[in-house]
Protein backbone atom coordinates (compact mmCIF):
# COMPACT_ATOMS: atom_id res chain seq x y z
CA UNK A 1 0.00 0.00 0.00
CA UNK A 2 1.22 3.59 -0.88
CA UNK A 3 2.56 5.62 2.17
CA UNK A 4 -0.16 8.21 3.32
CA UNK A 5 1.18 12.01 3.46
CA UNK A 6 1.50 14.73 6.33
CA UNK A 7 2.58 17.99 5.68
CA UNK A 8 3.80 19.57 9.21
CA UNK A 9 4.40 23.66 10.01
CA UNK A 10 6.89 24.04 12.25
CA UNK A 11 8.32 21.36 11.26
CA UNK A 12 12.11 22.62 11.93
CA UNK A 13 12.10 22.21 16.09
CA UNK A 14 9.87 21.00 19.06
CA UNK A 15 6.57 18.96 18.62
CA UNK A 16 6.65 19.28 14.69
CA UNK A 17 10.03 17.83 14.01
CA UNK A 18 9.30 15.04 16.92
CA UNK A 19 5.45 14.65 14.78
CA UNK A 20 7.67 13.93 11.57
CA UNK A 21 10.38 11.22 13.32
CA UNK A 22 7.54 9.77 14.67
CA UNK A 23 5.43 9.61 11.19
CA UNK A 24 8.05 8.63 9.09
CA UNK A 25 8.99 5.34 11.81
CA UNK A 26 5.29 4.43 11.11
CA UNK A 27 5.44 4.70 7.30
CA UNK A 28 4.27 7.98 6.29
CA UNK A 29 6.31 10.40 3.94
CA UNK A 30 6.03 14.05 5.63
CA UNK A 31 6.48 17.38 4.01
CA UNK A 32 8.60 19.45 6.65
CA UNK A 33 7.44 23.16 6.36
CA UNK A 34 9.34 26.34 8.62
CA UNK A 35 11.77 29.14 7.69
CA UNK A 36 14.87 27.06 8.81
CA UNK A 37 15.82 25.87 5.56
CA UNK A 38 19.02 24.29 7.08
CA UNK A 39 17.49 22.99 9.69
CA UNK A 40 14.93 21.06 7.20
CA UNK A 41 17.46 19.87 5.11
CA UNK A 42 19.04 18.48 8.13
CA UNK A 43 15.95 16.52 9.15
CA UNK A 44 16.04 15.21 5.55
CA UNK A 45 19.46 13.88 6.22
CA UNK A 46 17.86 12.13 9.08
CA UNK A 47 14.76 10.60 7.88
CA UNK A 48 15.76 10.12 4.03
CA UNK A 49 13.24 9.71 1.11
CA UNK A 50 9.81 9.49 3.33
CA UNK A 51 10.47 13.70 3.67
CA UNK A 52 10.57 16.45 1.96
CA UNK A 53 11.96 19.68 2.57
CA UNK A 54 9.84 22.89 1.99
CA UNK A 55 11.04 25.91 3.36
CA UNK A 56 8.59 29.05 3.68
CA UNK A 57 6.80 31.70 6.27
CA UNK A 58 3.57 30.00 7.63
CA UNK A 59 2.38 33.79 7.37
CA UNK A 60 1.94 33.63 4.34
CA UNK A 61 -0.45 32.23 2.05
CA UNK A 62 0.81 32.04 -1.29
CA UNK A 63 3.89 30.16 0.42
CA UNK A 64 2.44 27.79 2.09
CA UNK A 65 -0.25 27.03 -0.60
CA UNK A 66 2.98 26.78 -3.25
CA UNK A 67 4.37 23.99 -0.67
CA UNK A 68 1.69 21.79 -0.17
CA UNK A 69 0.87 21.94 -3.97
CA UNK A 70 5.09 20.88 -4.43
CA UNK A 71 4.27 18.06 -1.54
CA UNK A 72 1.38 16.92 -3.65
CA UNK A 73 2.85 16.62 -6.81
CA UNK A 74 5.29 15.02 -5.21
CA UNK A 75 3.69 12.48 -3.18
CA UNK A 76 0.41 12.06 -5.28
CA UNK A 77 -2.05 13.48 -2.72
CA UNK A 78 -2.54 14.91 0.76
CA UNK A 79 -4.25 12.54 3.56
CA UNK A 80 -3.71 14.78 6.62
CA UNK A 81 -1.85 18.26 7.10
CA UNK A 82 -0.73 19.51 10.65
CA UNK A 83 -0.94 23.53 11.65
CA UNK A 84 1.58 23.62 14.49
CA UNK A 85 3.75 26.16 13.82
CA UNK A 86 3.81 29.01 16.43
CA UNK A 87 5.66 31.58 18.74
CA UNK A 88 4.72 32.74 22.03
CA UNK A 89 5.13 36.53 23.71
CA UNK A 90 7.96 38.18 25.62
CA UNK A 91 5.69 40.15 27.75
CA UNK A 92 3.03 38.57 28.72
CA UNK A 93 -0.40 40.31 29.75
CA UNK A 94 -2.34 43.34 28.39
CA UNK A 95 -0.52 46.29 29.97
CA UNK A 96 2.58 45.75 29.69
CA UNK A 97 2.85 43.82 26.07
CA UNK A 98 3.84 45.01 22.58
CA UNK A 99 1.16 45.39 19.99
CA UNK A 100 3.64 44.91 17.10
CA UNK A 101 5.12 41.78 18.78
CA UNK A 102 1.26 40.86 19.04
CA UNK A 103 0.53 41.70 15.14
CA UNK A 104 3.44 39.17 14.74
CA UNK A 105 2.13 36.56 16.94
CA UNK A 106 -1.29 36.79 15.29
CA UNK A 107 -0.23 36.31 12.05
CA UNK A 108 1.31 33.11 12.64
CA UNK A 109 -0.89 31.14 15.64
CA UNK A 110 -4.04 32.69 13.87
CA UNK A 111 -3.70 33.87 10.22
CA UNK A 112 -0.87 30.85 9.70
CA UNK A 113 -3.87 28.14 10.80
CA UNK A 114 -6.13 29.45 8.64
CA UNK A 115 -3.50 29.38 5.55
CA UNK A 116 -2.67 25.75 6.37
CA UNK A 117 -6.61 24.88 6.14
CA UNK A 118 -7.23 26.84 3.58
CA UNK A 119 -3.82 26.13 1.31
CA UNK A 120 -5.02 22.43 2.65
CA UNK A 121 -8.45 21.41 2.59
CA UNK A 122 -9.29 20.93 -1.46
CA UNK A 123 -6.56 17.91 -1.11
CA UNK A 124 -8.25 16.66 2.02
CA UNK A 125 -11.61 16.70 0.70
CA UNK A 126 -9.99 14.71 -2.27
CA UNK A 127 -8.95 11.97 0.13
CA UNK A 128 -11.51 12.28 3.23
CA UNK A 129 -8.44 13.65 5.16
CA UNK A 130 -7.37 15.01 8.62
CA UNK A 131 -6.14 17.92 9.95
CA UNK A 132 -4.16 17.93 13.08
CA UNK A 133 -3.81 22.13 14.74
CA UNK A 134 -1.82 22.69 17.92
CA UNK A 135 -3.52 24.89 20.61
CA UNK A 136 -2.57 24.24 24.32
CA UNK A 137 -3.26 24.15 27.68
CA UNK A 138 -3.77 28.09 27.42
CA UNK A 139 -6.73 27.76 24.93
CA UNK A 140 -8.33 25.58 27.17
CA UNK A 141 -8.58 28.19 30.57
CA UNK A 142 -8.21 32.12 31.13
CA UNK A 143 -4.69 33.03 32.11
CA UNK A 144 -4.47 36.84 33.35
CA UNK A 145 -4.36 38.99 30.18
CA UNK A 146 -2.68 36.12 27.91
CA UNK A 147 -2.92 37.73 24.54
CA UNK A 148 -0.86 34.04 23.35
CA UNK A 149 -3.34 32.06 25.46
CA UNK A 150 -6.68 34.07 23.52
CA UNK A 151 -4.57 33.25 20.37
CA UNK A 152 -4.84 29.62 21.28
CA UNK A 153 -8.32 30.01 22.23
CA UNK A 154 -9.26 30.75 18.16
CA UNK A 155 -7.48 27.50 17.40
CA UNK A 156 -9.97 25.63 20.19
CA UNK A 157 -12.77 27.19 18.42
CA UNK A 158 -11.80 27.35 15.22
CA UNK A 159 -11.08 23.60 15.10
CA UNK A 160 -14.49 22.12 16.40
CA UNK A 161 -16.11 24.11 13.53
CA UNK A 162 -13.67 22.32 11.45
CA UNK A 163 -14.30 19.94 12.68
CA UNK A 164 -18.39 20.01 11.76
CA UNK A 165 -17.42 21.57 8.10
CA UNK A 166 -14.82 18.48 7.49
CA UNK A 167 -17.70 15.82 8.84
CA UNK A 168 -19.68 17.42 5.51
CA UNK A 169 -16.86 15.19 2.91
CA UNK A 170 -16.35 12.10 5.88
CA UNK A 171 -13.12 14.31 6.96
CA UNK A 172 -11.75 14.59 10.42
CA UNK A 173 -10.09 17.27 12.79
CA UNK A 174 -8.02 17.38 15.65
CA UNK A 175 -6.79 20.11 18.26
CA UNK A 176 -4.00 18.73 20.03
CA UNK A 177 -3.55 20.29 23.00
CA UNK A 178 -0.09 20.24 25.31
CA UNK A 179 0.46 21.85 28.55
CA UNK A 180 4.16 22.98 28.90
CA UNK A 181 6.27 20.94 26.69
CA UNK A 182 10.27 20.64 26.68
CA UNK A 183 11.27 22.79 23.51
CA UNK A 184 13.22 25.34 22.29
CA UNK A 185 9.97 27.41 22.68
CA UNK A 186 11.37 27.97 25.73
CA UNK A 187 14.98 29.83 26.65
CA UNK A 188 15.57 27.38 29.59
CA UNK A 189 14.99 23.33 29.33
CA UNK A 190 12.24 21.72 30.96
CA UNK A 191 13.30 18.15 31.27
CA UNK A 192 10.61 17.27 33.98
CA UNK A 193 8.01 18.66 31.77
CA UNK A 194 6.22 16.98 28.93
CA UNK A 195 8.99 15.94 25.59
CA UNK A 196 8.22 16.50 21.91
CA UNK A 197 7.58 12.68 21.21
CA UNK A 198 4.98 12.40 24.09
CA UNK A 199 3.17 14.98 22.20
CA UNK A 200 4.21 13.36 18.63
CA UNK A 201 2.20 9.95 19.91
CA UNK A 202 -0.48 11.53 20.23
CA UNK A 203 -0.55 13.17 16.99
CA UNK A 204 -0.13 9.74 15.32
CA UNK A 205 -2.66 8.44 18.01
CA UNK A 206 -5.53 10.59 16.30
CA UNK A 207 -4.24 10.16 12.64
CA UNK A 208 -4.00 6.43 12.94
CA UNK A 209 -7.60 5.97 14.68
CA UNK A 210 -10.32 3.72 12.77
CA UNK A 211 -11.98 6.23 9.99
CA UNK A 212 -15.30 5.89 12.07
CA UNK A 213 -13.27 7.59 14.70
CA UNK A 214 -12.63 11.76 15.50
CA UNK A 215 -10.31 12.23 18.01
CA UNK A 216 -12.00 16.14 18.08
CA UNK A 217 -8.84 16.76 21.16
CA UNK A 218 -6.08 15.11 22.64
CA UNK A 219 -5.21 17.31 25.98
CA UNK A 220 -1.62 16.51 27.84
CA UNK A 221 -0.48 17.64 30.92
CA UNK A 222 3.00 17.05 32.06
CA UNK A 223 2.53 14.77 35.54
CA UNK A 224 4.72 17.26 37.58
N1 LIG B 1 6.29 24.19 24.11
C1 LIG B 1 5.15 24.28 24.79
O1 LIG B 1 5.09 24.27 26.04
C2 LIG B 1 3.85 24.37 24.03
C3 LIG B 1 2.66 24.10 24.73
C4 LIG B 1 1.45 24.18 24.05
C5 LIG B 1 1.43 24.50 22.71
N2 LIG B 1 2.61 24.76 22.06
C6 LIG B 1 2.53 25.08 20.62
O2 LIG B 1 3.23 24.07 19.92
C7 LIG B 1 3.59 24.57 18.63
C8 LIG B 1 5.02 24.15 18.34
O3 LIG B 1 5.87 24.76 19.31
P1 LIG B 1 7.15 24.03 19.93
O4 LIG B 1 6.94 23.96 21.39
O5 LIG B 1 7.46 22.81 19.17
O6 LIG B 1 8.23 25.19 19.72
P2 LIG B 1 9.48 25.35 18.76
O7 LIG B 1 10.42 24.21 18.97
O8 LIG B 1 9.94 26.74 18.99
O9 LIG B 1 8.89 25.20 17.29
C9 LIG B 1 8.22 26.24 16.62
C10 LIG B 1 8.21 25.88 15.16
O10 LIG B 1 7.46 26.88 14.45
C11 LIG B 1 8.24 27.33 13.35
N3 LIG B 1 7.92 28.70 13.01
C12 LIG B 1 8.01 29.80 13.78
N4 LIG B 1 7.66 30.89 13.07
C13 LIG B 1 7.35 30.44 11.82
C14 LIG B 1 6.92 31.07 10.61
N5 LIG B 1 6.71 32.39 10.55
N6 LIG B 1 6.71 30.30 9.52
C15 LIG B 1 6.93 28.96 9.56
N7 LIG B 1 7.31 28.31 10.67
C16 LIG B 1 7.52 29.05 11.76
C17 LIG B 1 9.69 27.18 13.82
O11 LIG B 1 10.55 27.06 12.70
P3 LIG B 1 11.40 28.24 12.01
O12 LIG B 1 11.89 29.13 13.10
O13 LIG B 1 12.46 27.45 11.31
O14 LIG B 1 10.46 28.91 11.06
C18 LIG B 1 9.61 25.86 14.55
O15 LIG B 1 9.73 24.79 13.64
C19 LIG B 1 3.32 26.07 18.69
O16 LIG B 1 2.09 26.32 18.03
C20 LIG B 1 3.19 26.37 20.17
O17 LIG B 1 2.38 27.49 20.40
C21 LIG B 1 3.81 24.69 22.68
Amino acid sequence: MASKTLFITGASSGIGAATARAAVAEGWRVGLFARSADKLQALVAELGEAAIALPGDAGDFDAQSAAIAEFVKRTGGLDAAFANAGTGLSAAGTEVGDPEEWERMIRLNVLGVLWTTKAAMPHLKARRGHLLLTGSAAGRRHISGSVYGASKWFVHGYGGNLSEEMKEFGGRCTVIAPGMVDTPFFDTPKPDKLQAEDVARAVLFALTAEPRCTVNEVFLMPTQ
